[in-house]
């Protein structure tokens, strides 16, 4: 397979970059350093003493099914059948690889955010399909603009994805943009992939609104979800996808079989016992988060000549840089090596993002304080 067309992770360039140097300081990555919640563990423990060491059904255990379906019904108002319309995947990572090698024919072109996650070229290439992006813009707070997505959906268009919360901006659409999106997918003959994998991480509004609220179009709307983010797991690889469409849970769960057969049953396990407890450790999370939130912004604000928006939701704030520099990895590399701090470059998440960093907040407060301090002394040598 030739895989020249993707390009290497720009954040992964600049993570071995900073080994190099022990003493960097790491808002480059998107992994909670917060420790997966010890009843969580305890819980994968007594599973694999009871004997939970063993393949399982394809789709999950039919018990953790019964939870998802479950968490849907009480937090979304949404209906899935744990046998019809739930799978259990190696993260939401396998979850979306899943889908798209479900939907996807040779050529199919599938629409993604621009700034977005990188990873979804490789899952869009192994799955032989095309990519093309649509673009989210600052001056609109960096939300899906349904009329982003209208006019960059083609005949060929199988699937777009919308990530909401989204990685890199922190931005968190509202629902009647979402809802539009819906339709306008379902319209054009096209699958709405919901990537809502910090759906839990979220700091300002109401409360979050899924695409499974959007019963309309439930045969159209694939929702990939993790345990990754929302209660720091992401070393446990458990994740899952919900929709009303019968048969691509079907498809899926056949290729399931040939990819890593099931997740491991210990782990499922675990997942039943957070799902069913895990609410105030989320609420504990989110509110150290925001704290880390609050810190980067308050220096952020002290620099001249950057602009950010306010994220709403994840750990990440995505900060434009272009009146200092207009190489995003050039940049980076230049801050890490004179002051030791590791940012994302902007472009990693698509030629719109050119002219952007992304800095990860999923670090200790002291981390944040100290990292993003360096990043405004370095832009004071920059003026
Ligand atoms: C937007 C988004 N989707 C999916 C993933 C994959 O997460 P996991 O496979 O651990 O569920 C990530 C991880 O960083 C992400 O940021």
């Amino acid at each position: 397979m030739n895989t020249s067309g993707i390009p290497q992770s720009g954040i992964r360039v600049i993570y071995h970059e900073a080994l190099k140097y022990g003493d960097a300081i790491h808002l480059e990555i998107g992994d909670p350093d917060l420790p997966t919640p010890s009843f969580v563990i305890d819980s994968a423990c007594e599973a694999l003493q009871k004997g939970y060491t063993h393949y399982t059904h394809n789709a999950g255990l039919l018990e953790l099914r019964e939870e998802i379906s479950r968490y849907y019904s009480r937090k979304y108002g949404a209906s899935y059948d744990p046998e019809r319309n739930v799978i259990v995947t190696a993260g939401s990572t396998e979850a979306l690889f899943l889908t798209l090698l479900a939907l996807l024919d040779v050529g199919d072109e599938v629409l993604i955010p621009d700034p977005g996650y990188p990873s979804y070229l490789a899952m869009i290439a192994a799955a032989r399909g095309r990519v093309r992006r649509y673009p989210l813009r600052e001056e609109e707070g960096f939300e899906v603009n349904p009329e982003d997505v209208a006019e960059n959906i083609t005949p060929r268009t199988k699937a777009v994805i919308v990530n909401n919360p989204n990685n890199p901006t922190g931005s968190v659409t509202p629902p009647e943009k979402l809802r539009e999106v819906a339709r306008i997918a379902a319209e054009s003959g096209a699958y709405l992939i919901a990537d809502e994998v910090y759906e839990n991480i979220v700091y300002e509004g109401e409360r979050f609104r899924s695409f499974s609220e959007f019963r309309e179009f439930r045969d159209r709307i694939i929702v990939v979800n993790s345990f990754s983010k929302s209660y720091a797991m992401t070393g446990w690889r458990l994740g899952f996808a919900v929709t009303g469409n019968e048969e691509i849970i079907k498809t899926m769960t056949k290729l399931q079989e040939g990819v890593v057969a099931c997740v491991p049953a210990a782990f499922q396990k675990a997942g039943i016992k957070v799902l069913m407890e895990g609410d105030t450790v989320i609420q504990e999370m989110v509110k150290e988060y925001r704290r880390r939130r609050d810190k980067a912004l308050e220096i952020l604000s002290e620099a001249e000549g950057i602009s950010f928006v306010k994220p709403k939701g994840t750990f990440y704030v995505f900060v434009n840089i272009s009146k200092y520099a207009k190489n995003s990895m050039e940049f980076s590399l230049n801050l890490l090596r004179n002051h030791r701090v590791a940012t994302a470059p902007g472009i990693s998440f698509g030629p719109n993002s050119e002219g952007y960093i992304r800095i990860s907040y999923a670090t200790s407060i002291s981390n944040v304080e100290e990292g993003v301090k360096r990043l405004v002394s370095h832009l004071k040598t920059l003026k």
